[in-house]
């Protein structure tokens, strides 16, 4: 046996529990293996963004009055929506333009034990009928773009009609969502809420919280 000195190097993280969920990260087996069978996403949703802690940390301290039917929309991975089908109960539909993030989805239900409904589609095509449907909608890190702050702005609009009653959009503060927030705050009232989680889920970042009931 060589007397080098052997470095030891710590296994990687495969998942995290917070707030009552599991959170897998790349090197999870799971999501491995949906890699594996080449599911590439193309916009963005190639991992579970810290964005979305912020949202179910705050819907955990502040818990919504009305939360039977709820949208994540530009759901990725879906932990959000996945958080809200595990501990508020809700029916939840997944929204995502990308169809690539749904085997994602799927894997990260399947270990915390529930389903959501999939959906793949736009922002801008999703109308005020269909909206009308939900109670709560959720959306994080979804305006990173400048293309994405006038669909985002029009979804919160049309939901709003639609009477949605609560609309939580989580953001690591980006100036586009500066933007989409600040035009929404004006036209809708609404407020900005700084948010941090601690802990091995860590995020820091803002939320738009609009309650319309
Ligand atoms: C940065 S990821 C965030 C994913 C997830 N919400 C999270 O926090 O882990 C943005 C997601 O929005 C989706 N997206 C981007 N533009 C969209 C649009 N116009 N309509 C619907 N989904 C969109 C992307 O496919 C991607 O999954």
């Amino acid at each position: 046996m060589s007397k080098d000195k052997v470095t030891k190097r710590a296994a990687p993280v495969k998942e995290r529990k917070f707030r009552g969920v599991t959170l897998p990260t790349a090197s999870h087996k799971a999501i491995r293996k949906v890699k594996r069978a080449g599911h590439e996403p193309a916009i963005h949703g190639t991992k579970l963004w810290r964005s979305s802690f912020l949202i179910i940390d705050y819907l955990h301290k502040n818990p919504p009055e009305l939360c039977s039917k709820v949208l994540d929309a530009g759901c990725g991975w879906g932990i959000t929506g996945i958080w809200c089908a595990k501990k508020l109960r809700s029916e939840v539909v997944s929204l995502d333009a990308d169809p690539a993030v749904f085997p994602y989805l799927d894997a990260v239900a399947t270990l915390n034990g529930v389903t959501t409904s999939p959906c793949v589609k736009r922002f801008e095509q999703l109308m005020k009928k269909e909206l009308a449907e939900f109670d709560l909608l959720v959306a994080a890190d979804v305006c990173f773009w400048d293309e994405l702050v006038k669909p985002v702005s029009k979804l919160i609009d049309r939901a709003l009609n639609a009477g949605v009653s609560q609309i939580i959009i989580a953001d690591p503060e980006r100036p586009t969502f500066h933007e989409m927030a600040e035009k929404t705050i004006a036209r809708h009232g609404g407020e900005l809420v700084h948010w941090r989680t601690s802990g091995k889920a860590k995020a820091t970042g803002a939320l738009l919280v609009i309650n319309n009931q």
